[in-house]
């Protein structure tokens, strides 16, 4: 099967189209074909060997990519829930980083993976579960945003970004978008009240003239310098989400905030609600790049840019 395959770290000229064998569903797995996988930064971290300072487990040959839409092929043993032909989609980390979703199939446990929305694309479903899962545990999960209150998205025209603006619309929360001025009618559209220009000033000055004691949550998307600016725009007994760096205690400690660090993890249950909204027609997805699989140099050129306006996916098969 063709593949995208890392032998060792390094520039985009690392990444290689190859021929692998194709997997065999295991003990409660399914065969995939990927029909198209998602995109994210996390690909070229991977890619440069930034992810593994932290002694993250790896083997190489490593074939990247983390989430995928397809057509289930094959059950292994004990695998029941899904029949050969279902149109899936699922967030496919695994504990050891070495076979992903930039391949034209994988087995993968079945509890990592459920039904796609039926009304988009396979394409367009590839693009959602690494970043709607990160902004759904990051909003909802670990800040328990409610009905009337204020959240401020930071990067918020990115992929995670995105999606935690439309989670504030649907909790009927004000939003609050930091976003570059281009994208300000596209986090507008997508249910943000408000928007500010990081690269106009400090955005934190924009931040009180509306939310004068700060935003009940704060998603910080950017790390950084912006990270840091995020401490002070929290309402007291707020909090603060940060998916870039680790949280600083002392900071929120002395401000008295909630200060938690998000690594997203596989949830069927969450994937499932965020189908029922794609569905619904209330959660949208902007795919603002499209690529075969041959031209993942390019996709990987755009993403680590940092300024990429929705997602990017692969089309695989
Ligand atoms: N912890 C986790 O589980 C987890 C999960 C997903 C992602 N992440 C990390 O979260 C970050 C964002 O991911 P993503 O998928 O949303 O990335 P992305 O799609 O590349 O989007 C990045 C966004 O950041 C904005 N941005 C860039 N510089 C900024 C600045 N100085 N101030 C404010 N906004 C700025 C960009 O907006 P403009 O174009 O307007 O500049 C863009 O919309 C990445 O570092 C990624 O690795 C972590």
């Amino acid at each position: 099967m063709k593949a995208i395959v890392l032998r060792e770290f390094g520039g985009i000229e690392k990444l290689v189209l190859g021929d692998v064998p194709k997997p065999e569903p295991g003990e409660g797995e399914v065969l995939l074909r990927i029909k198209a996988a998602g995109v994210n930064p996390v690909d070229f971290k991977i890619r440069k060997g930034l992810l593994f300072e932290r002694g993250y487990p790896h083997q190489f040959p490593i074939i990247p990519g983390w989430d995928m839409a397809g057509i289930v092929e094959a059950r292994g043993y004990g695998a029941k829930r899904f029949q050969a032909g279902d149109h899936v989609y699922g967030y496919c980390r695994r504990p050891v980083i070495a076979r992903g979703t930039y391949s034209e199939f994988i087995s993968i446990p079945e509890s990592y993976i459920t039904h796609k929305p039926r009304n988009v694309s396979f394409e367009i479903a590839a693009a959602i579960p690494l970043a709607a899962l990160t902004a759904y545990q990051s909003v909802y999960v670990a800040a328990g945003l409610e009905k009337r209150q204020s959240l401020l998205v930071i990067g918020a025209s990115g992929g995670v970004g995105s999606f935690a603006v439309q989670f504030g619309r649907i909790a009927g929360a004000k939003v609050m978008a930091v976003a570059s001025e281009k994208n300000h009618a596209y986090v507008k559209s997508l249910g943000a009240k408000y928007a500010v220009d990081y690269a106009a000033g400090d955005f934190r000055q924009g931040v009180r003239k509306i939310f004068p004691n700060g935003a009940d949550v704060v998603l910080d998307c950017a790390g950084g310098d912006s990270l840091l600016k995020a401490y002070d725009c929290v309402k007291k007994g707020g909090h603060l989400v940060t998916i870039v760096e680790k949280e600083n205690e002392t900071l929120a400690q002395g401000r008295q905030i909630y200060a938690h660090y998000v690594f997203v993890e596989p949830d069927v249950t969450q994937l499932d609600q965020i189908r029922k909204w794609v569905e619904a027609r209330k959660l949208t997805v902007k795919v603002f790049f499209s690529f075969s699989l041959p031209e993942v140099h390019r996709a990987h050129l755009q993403i680590e840019t940092g300024h990429t306006q929705g997602k990017i996916v692969l089309r695989i098969s």
